[in-house]
């Protein structure tokens, strides 16, 4: 009997101690498929060929599988190719792949410390905060008045732009994305500050170009990124950065804070989200007058990213005159010609929705890389902390698996057979999880009307090469011209 229950004891002790170890262990403790580093650049050399790192990572997921590791410099990372993959780094790990990468240039870019950037930071109490404060003015709902705030401010903007392109040369190739990002930049000080500039005001337009820079620059990769020991190399540019950074600083201060701070009645609700950020500057112990600045300045800068998408769907539009004429056909029927656009006749108009979604698409933005902050496990293969994570939503926006004839730019594919707006859920160009873009439903909104409201009033065409670099949201600062030619049915 004694010998029995010995035995059943033992079997009980190995049970458990096995199934521990089956919850503690990796389900495979084989390291991630990958290609070996060489020394010193590890894995850079297999991405030198293409136009964006996607590409590589797409050819090389067809070697090593959907997840494979890659060591950049001497960075060791990891590339997850598939929606199952990434909704596991995103969502159901999100908590333990907080971080961002540590680039110098993120540093130069934000005074110093890229943990002062909202995008750029990783993940802390503070970061939380500062989501929050954003959340009701950078997020607003279709119902809210914040949205009703976000239409007003759009279609009043509407008529300055439109006095400011007709100042533009007609029917020959211009330069119009310094009126459009002047525009977007107007929308979101108007609307997040209250305040608004005239396009002719020179210090308003370098920062307007400023922010644009910055923005082209975000979306680029550098080998410096990986290997720090290249940074003598890079001095000139790291101070391009700095100084970038620092006008716009500056014009922030003196040309929108100064105002706010003499004119701020604590007593009363926040006039606009730059209020919000000072009255939380007051109320909590652990904001600093740097956060704020920085998430304003982070929030107005967004500014740029719709600018550069509306400049992506014109690229688009020009190209298949088609979708141009149904954009119009839409605008028309709504406006009849005797009114500009506005957000509620967004539910009316849902082919120019599906072409701003397919420009998305096609544009294929990256997600910023995630960092792994603690050591932890992707599909059961040990991940260890401080190794980068780059999501592919390349190849979930352009495969053949997941697309029809994904080549084409066909914004009838986000239109169900009843003519609504449908996106299929691998599709996601802000991300999704605790650190998905906060400003996506302004990039729905602004890009709608400025979109609707240019090909309402003209026909475009090119008006020299157009280069979209895959990949990427943005185009270069100095970018394509376009040819305006008006249409016949202004509204008054
Ligand atoms: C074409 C327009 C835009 C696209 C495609 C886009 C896409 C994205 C993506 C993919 C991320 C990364 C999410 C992740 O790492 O999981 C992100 C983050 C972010 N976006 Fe956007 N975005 C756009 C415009 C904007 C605008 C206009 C704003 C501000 C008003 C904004 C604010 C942010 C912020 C603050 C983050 C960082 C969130 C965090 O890391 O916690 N974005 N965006």
């Amino acid at each position: 009997m004694i010998v029995f229950v010995v035995l059943c004891l033992i079997v009980l002790v190995l049970f458990f101690n096995l199934s521990a170890t089956k919850r503690r262990k990796p389900k495979s403790a084989k390291p991630i498929p990958g290609p070996d580093p060489w020394p010193i650049i590890g894995s850079l050399h297999l991405l030198g060929k293409y136009e964006t790192p996607f590409e590589a990572f797409t050819v090389l997921s067809k070697i090593y599988g959907d997840i494979f590791s890659i060591t950049m410099g001497s960075t060791p990372c990891v590339v997850v190719n598939n929606f199952n993959l990434i909704k596991e780094v995103l969502i159901a790990k999100g908590g333990d792949f907080g971080g961002r990468p540590d680039f110098m240039r993120f540093h130069k870019l934000f005074g110093g410390d890229r943990n002062n950037s909202l995008a750029l930071c990783d993940w802390s109490v503070l970061q939380k905060t500062r989501r929050s404060i954003a959340r009701t003015y950078c997020s607003p709902r279709f119902t809210s008045l914040q949205y009703d705030a976000v239409n007003l401010v759009g279609t009043n903007e509407l008529t300055v732009f439109m006095t400011e392109l007709q100042k533009l040369p007609l029917n020959e190739p211009t330069d119009i994305k310094p009126v459009i990002l002047a525009a977007c930049a107007n929308m979101f000080m108007q609307y997040m500050c209250s305040t608004s500039f005239p396009y002719d005001d020179t210090d308003f337009m370098k920062v307007v170009r400023y922010f644009d820079e910055i923005f082209w620059e975000i979306n680029q990769g550098y080998a410096v990124d990986f290997l720090p020991w290249l940074l003598p190399m890079y001095n000139k540019h790291m101070n391009k950065l700095s100084h970038w950074a620092g006008e716009i600083r500056e014009f922030i201060l003196a040309r929108i804070v100064q105002d706010h701070v003499n004119t701020l009645d604590y007593q009363s609700p926040p006039r606009d989200f730059t209020d919000a950020l000072l009255i939380h500057l007051q109320e909590d112990p652990n904001m600093e007058w740097n956060h704020i600045i920085f998430e304003l300045e982070d929030f107005i800068g967004g500014h740029s990213a719709i600018g550069n998408l509306v400049m992506m769907a014109l690229a688009s539009v020009v190209r298949y005159p088609e979708v141009a004429k149904r954009i119009q056909e839409e605008v028309d029927d709504v406006t009849r010609g005797q009114r500009y656009v506005n957000l509620f006749d967004k539910a009316a108009m849902p082919y120019t929705e599906a072409v701003l979604w397919e420009t998305l698409r096609k544009a294929s933005s990256p997600i910023v890389p995630h960092v792994a902050s603690t050591d932890t496990e992707i599909e059961g293969f040990p991940i260890k902390k401080g190794t980068m994570v780059f999501l592919n939503n390349y190849e979930l926006n352009l495969s053949a698996e997941h697309w029809d004839e994904p080549d084409k730019f066909k914004p009838e594919r986000f239109l169900s057979p009843a003519g609504n707006v449908v996106k299929p859920a691998h599709f996601i160009p802000f991300s999704t999880g605790k650190r998905t873009c906060i400003g996506q439903r302004l990039v729905q909104c602004f890009s709608f009307i400025l979109l609707s409201t240019l090909l309402q009033n003209y026909n475009i065409s090119p008006g020299s090469e157009i280069h979209i670099k895959p990949g990427c949201v943005a185009v270069t600062p100095d970018c394509f011209k376009l040819i305006l030619k008006p249409r016949n049915t202004e509204p008054n």
